[in-house]
């Protein structure tokens, strides 16, 4: 047991994943079922969100119902992120987006932030970071990093999969953040990649 991580093993979750791990499925049904996963995920992820009543009329009387209290902001990580925030914002529509882009140096495994287009009050909300795969943390912890430049106080880092040294990197720089994923597999491969894993997200989503 982790601090601060929190694995959503609902078994629906489960089938898809295993589905989307599976190498023969091929784009159209990975975009699908990742889209899927992370409509499903907003659940457990939004649990603890605050609430606020609002007095509504329904056909036959008054009443005082509960809405989000916070505006929200959804930020993919480019690209593989935009795979999965689709489905999100599909259970939280009035969210604004951000995006980041971050992709890792083969090579060096180093992130490299190359664009950042953020929402002017994302301060002021509560913050979704979205990103499939959390396998160095590089990319998850520079993209941590930006937001807290950018004033967000309040953030979550959903994920897929996540292996253990991701965990461990992101929660070095940024304890404080919860991480939110289907699965933490086993461990990185000498190129970084998950293992098993699902192989490149963003490869797989856009058929590239
Ligand atoms: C993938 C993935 C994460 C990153 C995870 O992006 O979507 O952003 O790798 O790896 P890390 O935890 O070791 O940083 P990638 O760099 O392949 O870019 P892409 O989404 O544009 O393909
Ligand atoms: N990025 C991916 O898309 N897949 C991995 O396994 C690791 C990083």
């Amino acid at each position: 047991m982790q601090t601060n991580v929190i694995q959503i093993d609902h078994p629906v979750i489960q089938t898809k994943l295993t589905e989307l791990r599976d190498f023969a499925t091929e784009h159209r049904k990975f975009r699908a079922l990742l889209n899927e996963i992370g409509s499903l995920m907003v659940y457990e992820v939004t649990r603890d969100w605050p609430t606020t009543a609002r007095p509504i009329q329904t056909p036959l009387e008054r009443m005082t119902g509960q809405v989000l209290s916070r505006k929200v902001t959804l930020v993919p990580i480019l690209r593989a992120g935009l795979g999965m925030a689709e489905g999100v914002l599909r259970l939280l529509p009035d969210a604004r987006m951000g995006h980041l882009g971050v992709y890792r140096d083969e090579k060096t495994l180093e992130p490299i932030s190359y664009y950042q287009k953020l929402p002017p009050d994302i301060a002021e909300t509560e913050v979704l970071l979205i990103d499939p795969m959390l396998a160095t943390g590089g990319s998850g912890s520079a993209a941590v990093t930006l937001l807290k430049k950018a004033g967000v106080l309040s953030m979550k880092f959903v994920c897929l999969v996540a292996a253990p040294e991701g965990i461990q990197a992101l929660h070095q720089q940024h304890p404080e953040v919860p991480i939110y994923c289907a699965a933490i597999d086993r461990q990185l491969n000498a190129k970084g990649y998950i293992l098993p894993g699902l192989g490149d997200a963003g490869d797989r989503i856009f058929g590239t």
